[in-house]
């Protein structure tokens, strides 16, 4: 299967735009193919709503975003993708014909997909030329945020189809789960439809509002699935015999039965139920302020999440490692750390550098990139104290992947620790700014590390704060200063060659004081 640059959308409805702002903001080009024409503006709103949560999921480096091309002839759509993903309606003869005439255009080598929420795979490749490379991928609702995919064979599907998706869909930053038996509608929603069943038949029956229902899931139950499923956390409400102990309980309960499944008929007053109890959850609030409002949400909690490296926050990492190795790797990304970024398409020392700008002329990495957050903002509306701490700590992070101090690294027991922090605040940042972070290597030594970070708002460059940092290296387990490692202290040295023609910072070595300072 050939590498990805380029995704095919055929259908660019609301999942169709949701595959296009994931994919162009990690660096692939979309051509999208929708049979109206009015589409491609629905379609570039749709990225572009989808651009302020994604540009807060991460602060690692980013490639260059990918170019978005629209079309109404699905030909030069299927002739110009590597990989194509189908979004159009649920109709299975629909799907059928769409897929048999898109892989009779593109070469045999281009995977295609589609995300069906519950036709199964050897029904939709039954018309296809090479069904072999033909694979269901069903996505979640916002695309561009929920990592799930849910990949399925068919009959005639091969193993390599099934493998080159996960690879891609990985690379843009997705949890791709291999269901390995098709059934209608995969793993996720049948498990979803059975909650859905009971909430019909509640509402139904007047035993409960949309709104009630929603409140037993949102308190209590949906806290705990979003990094532990259900059998995990029965495991643990089984106590020190787990599982066996919870059956053993409950298991009577499930004869008795407390739910019913068999969905209710869905006459016109449980409709209006449905639909007045969403509407009064809503609260006047639009989708679009409401989408909006999950979005935030699902970033937060995914960001929670990476801390404990478990369930979407442990994708989140692993995505941030992917990320972190291509913007020194890959002259691809050189978008990832600005314009100086261009560096690392030269020599292995200025690209360690990282500040080739121009001929003998040195300047401070551009490590990080980042967008304020919502919940960095404070009571006095502008970006809290200890984010500023945060956001050099990941610059320093990225200058030390830059010069070899990784996790493998770390594993050895080594690695710098900060010592003295100085934040010096120059203006305010504030909900939704474009930041960046240069770093300006002031000395090096065997153990020692001194840097000064700058703060800079994208849009007019102005300096928002400075961080001088000092950083120790250590022997972790012996809990002492070490010298550092030979060949770290040659690419430090190397960059520190190029920021010593630079003018010393003016707000390195300032110490606070009331009376007037030198
Ligand atoms: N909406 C969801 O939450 C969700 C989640 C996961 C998967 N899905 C699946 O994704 C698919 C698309 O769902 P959606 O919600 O985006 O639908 P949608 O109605 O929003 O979009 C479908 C798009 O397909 C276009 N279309 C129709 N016929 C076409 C054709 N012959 N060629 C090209 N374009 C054509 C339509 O113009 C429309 O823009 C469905 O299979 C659905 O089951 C939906």
């Amino acid at each position: 299967m050939r590498k990805v640059k380029t995704l095919g959308l055929l259908g660019t409805g609301v999942i169709g735009g949701g595959w296009a702002a994931r994919a162009l903001h990690f660096g692939i080009d979309v051509i999208a193919a929708d049979v109206k024409p009015e589409m491609e503006a629905w379609l570039r709103g749709a990225v572009a709503n989808a651009e302020p949560a994604l540009a807060r999921l991460t602060s690692a480096p980013l490639p260059r975003k990918g170019t978005l091309s629209f079309t109404t002839d699905l030909k030069v759509m299927a002739q110009r993708a590597d990989f194509i993903q189908e979004n159009i309606p649920e109709q299975l003869p629909l799907k059928q014909r769409m897929l048999a005439e898109v892989s009779r255009i593109a070469a045999a080598d281009v995977v295609i997909a589609s995300s069906t929420s519950g036709l199964t795979p050897t029904d939709l490749q039954a018309h296809m030329t090479a069904p072999e490379r033909f694979c269901v991928a069903h996505p979640f609702n916002p695309v561009y945020l929920l990592p799930l995919v849910e990949l399925v064979g068919g009959e005639k599907t091969s193993p390599a189809t099934i493998e080159a998706a996960a690879v891609f869909f990985a690379y843009i930053g997705m949890h791709p789960l291999h269901v390995r038996r098709e059934v209608p509608g995969h793993l996720t929603d049948r498990l979803q439809e059975a909650i859905w069943r009971e909430i019909l038949h509640m509402v139904n029956e007047g035993v409960a509002t949309t709104g009630e229902l929603d409140d037993s899931i949102i308190y209590g139950p949906g806290l705990r699935w979003a990094a532990m499923g259900t059998n995990l956390i029965y495991h643990l409400a089984g106590g020190e015999t787990g599982m066996r102990h919870m059956l053993a309980q409950f298991g009577p309960c499930l004869k008795w039965p407390w739910t019913k499944l068999e969905a209710p008929e869905l006459t016109e007053t449980l409709i209006d139920r449905m639909v007045e109890g969403t509407q009064a959850q809503a609260a006047g609030r639009s989708i679009r302020e409401l989408e909006r409002l999950r979005d935030d949400y699902l970033v937060a909690i995914q960001q929670t999440l990476r801390q404990f490296d478990i369930g979407a926050g442990a994708t989140l990492r692993a995505l941030e490692a992917r990320l972190y190795r291509d913007a020194v790797t890959d002259p691809a990304s050189a978008a990832a750390v600005g314009d100086t970024a261009a560096a690392v398409t030269g020599d292995a020392a200025s690209a360690a550098a990282g500040t080739t700008r121009g001929a003998g002329g040195g300047a401070p990495l551009r490590l990080l990139e980042t967008v304020v957050r919502p919940e960095w903002i404070d009571y006095n509306r502008h970006m809290t104290d200890f984010r500023y701490g945060q956001l050099f700590g990941n610059a320093m992070d990225a200058l030390y992947r830059r010069v070899g101090i990784d996790e493998a690294y770390r594993a050895r027991g080594h690695m710098y620790y900060s010592v003295e922090s100085h934040v010096l605040h120059r203006g305010e940042a504030k909900d939704g700014d474009s930041l960046y972070v240069t770093t300006q290597l002031l000395s090096v030594d065997d153990k020692r590390l001194h840097v000064l970070h700058r703060l800079h708002r994208r849009r007019d460059d102005a300096l928002i704060a400075t961080g001088e940092q000092m950083h120790l290296h250590v022997d972790m387990a012996a809990g002492k200063a070490c010298v550092v490692d030979a060949a770290v202290r040659a690419r430090l040295d190397a960059i520190l060659e190029e920021h010593a023609k630079l003018p010393r910072p003016a707000e390195a070595g300032r110490r606070i004081s009331l009376s007037h300072q030198a």
